[in-house]
């Protein structure tokens, strides 16, 4: 008997950067532990004899195909419900006012089990099957996160947030010392690896500082110590804003890249959140370290006081991904985040005041395209998290989800007019709502179904 499962239909993949591989009909093997074991297409040599032997096909219906899952490179998931509020105000003001006495209220496992369950169904329902998670400065809210995140199918990867510097964080929400901060981030770690000996699809600890201001000169170096000894993942947030970039000049004399790279942080596997004032030498610190940005375009149109040159930093060679930044960016959805990056984007290269010379306006040759955007959110998410996702191919988890551009409450017709398939899938991207996703599949494992 054998154990592969086949999946057939239409798929649209980046497996280049930014160029849209269509496979017509495609015939997907799937093995007993959710891992891609081979792919063929319409046309291809093997096709006809591969569907033949394929049995129990799981087959598309006419107007519905395959995207791989999203992988969001940045959530808190604890301001899950403060999303929408207050951005009105700068950031400081958002975090003291709202945020801060929001994450407290995690030291409360029964408050944080409401909020993370629906929170991870949401994200799975939009798609999301890979999430980098920011939880809480409490131990145990951050563990069940990652429990939650098991039981319901999901891919995480979570972070107990570090704030030890008495001086910079409210007495009510930080850690208690460098030591305890350090500790419970060590004895986070462990447990998170325990658990993920019985996690199907992976649950990964992160290493994560909320940023350089929130913490001491041996907090930061301690923890980027425990990340060199457990060889695990790490997010923080990386010159984000004006007053960010600002601050850590003023502190250390350098940017936050040289900081963190100098504490150990800037490493393999970490995952820098905005990173919108880095320079061509901080890029090169980033490839050098393999490490990788996670742009949050709706975020950045509130707190970042700038758009970040995502064309540029890709040309140079830094690997970027996407995250919506729940809850400074108020959609849990990377559709939208895929739209907002192409429009900032575009923003930045013609520039936006009109009382300047068109010359002066904008910075040439920023603009992405909605399919550099989708393939951020997908192959750029696996490469930033050195992980085998975002992609249908061989060796890659079978993480997707099934549009259906059909669907009876939100209709994505073409009209038999638009009928490429780059036109299909910028329909798709720009388009498709919660109703057009069918179904959710992460690692082989069906997740969610509508
Ligand atoms: N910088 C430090 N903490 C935060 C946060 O929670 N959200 C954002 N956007 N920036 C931060
Ligand atoms: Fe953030």
């Amino acid at each position: 008997m054998t154990t592969e499962r086949y999946f057939k239909g239409d798929v649209f993949h980046t497996p280049t950067d930014g160029q849209l591989e269509f496979l017509e009909d495609a015939l997907i093997q799937v093995d007993s532990s959710g891992i891609i074991t081979k792919v063929t297409k319409k046309g291809d040599n093997d096709y006809e004899t591969d569907c033949q032997l394929a049995e129990e096909v799981i087959a598309l219906a006419k107007g519905q195909c395959f995207l791989p899952g999203f992988v969001d490179l940045h959530v808190h998931a604890p301001q899950w419900p403060q999303a929408g509020v207050a951005l009105d105000e700068p950031l400081n003001v958002w975090l003291d006012a709202c945020t801060f006495p929001l994450e407290a209220k995690y030291a409360d496992l029964t408050f944080a089990q409401t909020v993370y369950e629906d929170l991870v169904m949401q994200l799975l329902a939009r798609g999301t099957t890979t999430v980098l998670y920011f939880a809480t400065i409490h131990l145990e809210a951050s563990l069940l996160l990652a429990k939650i995140c098991v039981e319901k199918g999901q891919r995480g990867l979570v972070g107990k947030v570090v704030m030890d510097d008495p001086n910079a964080n409210p007495d009510f929400y930080r850690d208690q010392s460098t030591d305890s901060a350090l500790k419970e981030t060590e004895q986070f770690i462990q447990s998170v690896q325990q658990l993920a000996e019985t996690a199907h699809q992976g649950v990964y600890p992160v290493v994560t500082p909320r940023f350089v201001p929130s913490c001491t000169d041996a907090g930061l170096a301690g923890l980027g110590a425990l990340a060199q000894r457990y060889d695990v993942h790490v997010q923080t947030h990386c010159s984000e804003g004006q007053w960010e970039h600002d601050f850590v000049q003023a502190r250390f004399g350098k940017t936050d890249t040289e900081v963190l790279k100098d504490f150990g942080l800037l490493k393999e596997k970490a995952v820098m959140a905005h990173s919108n004032f880095i320079s061509s030498t901080d890029g090169a610190h980033f490839i050098e370290a393999g490490a990788a940005v996670a742009h949050c375009p709706i975020s950045n149109a509130y707190f970042a006081n700038s758009v970040i040159p995502i064309r540029r930093l890709k040309a140079q060679g830094v690997t970027i991904g996407l995250g919506t930044d729940i809850s400074g960016g108020f959609s849990p959805s990377l559709y939208d985040n895929i739209k907002q990056a192409v429009m900032s984007s575009r923003m930045l290269e013609d520039g936006v005041d009109a009382a300047l010379d068109q010359m002066d306006r904008g910075v040439p040759d920023s603009r992405i395209s909605v399919i550099d955007s989708f393939s951020l959110a997908t192959k750029g998410g696996g490469e930033a998290l050195k992980l085998p996702i975002g992609v249908l191919k061989e060796g890659y988890a079978f993480d997707v989800q099934v549009i259906d551009s059909c669907h009876k409450d939100n209709p994505i017709p073409d009209f038999g007019v638009f009928t490429s398939p780059e036109a299909r899938l910028q329909k798709i991207l720009y388009l498709a709502t919660m109703q057009n996703i069918r179904q959710v599949w992460v690692q082989g494992k069906k997740v969610h179904e509508k």
